[in-house]
């Protein structure tokens, strides 16, 4: 998929799910560059906007929302999300995800799972009959993460430590480390969830499975709503 298309297809997706919020909302606020298109459309209605509540999934996306006057809370026991909005990194036909790419995975499921309404935004290049072709990011504390990294490469093809453009380990929000963990060409992904939570040190991985209430997606170059596996058309 060319680049410009693809810019133009998560400029549609955002345009689109702004569409889903109405004023005085409470939105989990997901991250990367599809969700940086989503904060500068939603910038130009302030009426809508200044009237939300945001929760961030990372640091980044809360930034920018400050940066475009937003109003940036944190997660607080009485509050409740009305809505979720993210991208994603692939999703297959039965609507599971891999999630992660930018490495906000636990702050974004942390989030999701509070909402009651989750939407997802995914250009066509996201479009996949299996999970696996995008590296499956594992979240994995910082003390021993050697060790636990150790632990759970007989799950995978290949597991890689994420590094910085400048050579350092990167960082999650949380200080936590992250392995890109090639899926094997015949997993099932749901044991693959269960095998990865009972490693020590590991915290989450980028499946997400059943989070979707509502993908936003596209078919010949228009928005496609889909709420149920029915509806699947790749
Ligand atoms: C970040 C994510 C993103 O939602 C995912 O990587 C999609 O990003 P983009 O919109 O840049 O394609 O999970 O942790």
């Amino acid at each position: 998929m060319y680049q410009r298309d693809q810019d133009k297809q998560k400029s549609l997706l955002a345009k689109a799910a702004i569409q889903y919020l109405e004023k005085g909302m409470v939105l989990g606020l997901g991250t990367g560059s599809t969700i940086d298109i989503f904060i500068s459309e939603l910038s130009k209605f302030e009426d809508l906007f200044s009237s939300l509540k945001i929760v961030a999934t990372s640091k980044v996306s809360a930034q920018k929302a400050r940066d475009n006057r937003m109003n940036v809370v944190e997660p607080d026991k009485y509050l409740e999300l009305d809505i979720c909005i993210d991208g994603a990194d692939e999703v297959d036909r039965n609507l599971s995800m891999i999630k992660g790419g930018g490495g906000a995975l636990l702050w974004e499921k942390i989030v999701a799972y509070r909402a009651s309404k989750r939407i997802y935004l995914a250009d066509e290049s996201k479009q996949v009959t299996q999970l696996g072709a995008f590296a499956l990011p594992v979240e994995i504390i910082d003390y021993g993460h050697e060790w636990s990294a150790a632990a759970i490469e007989p799950l995978f093809k290949s597991v890689r430590l994420r590094k910085e453009a400048t050579g350092n380990t990167f960082k999650t929000d949380s200080n936590n480390v992250i392995y890109d963990c090639l899926i094997k060409d015949e997993e099932d992904t749901a044991n693959l969830g269960s095998n990865l939570s009972v490693v020590p040190g590991v915290v989450t991985s980028g499946l997400f499975d059943q989070f979707i209430d509502i993908l936003l997606t596209c078919r010949d170059g228009d928005v496609q709503e889909i709420s149920r596996k029915e509806n699947v058309f790749w």
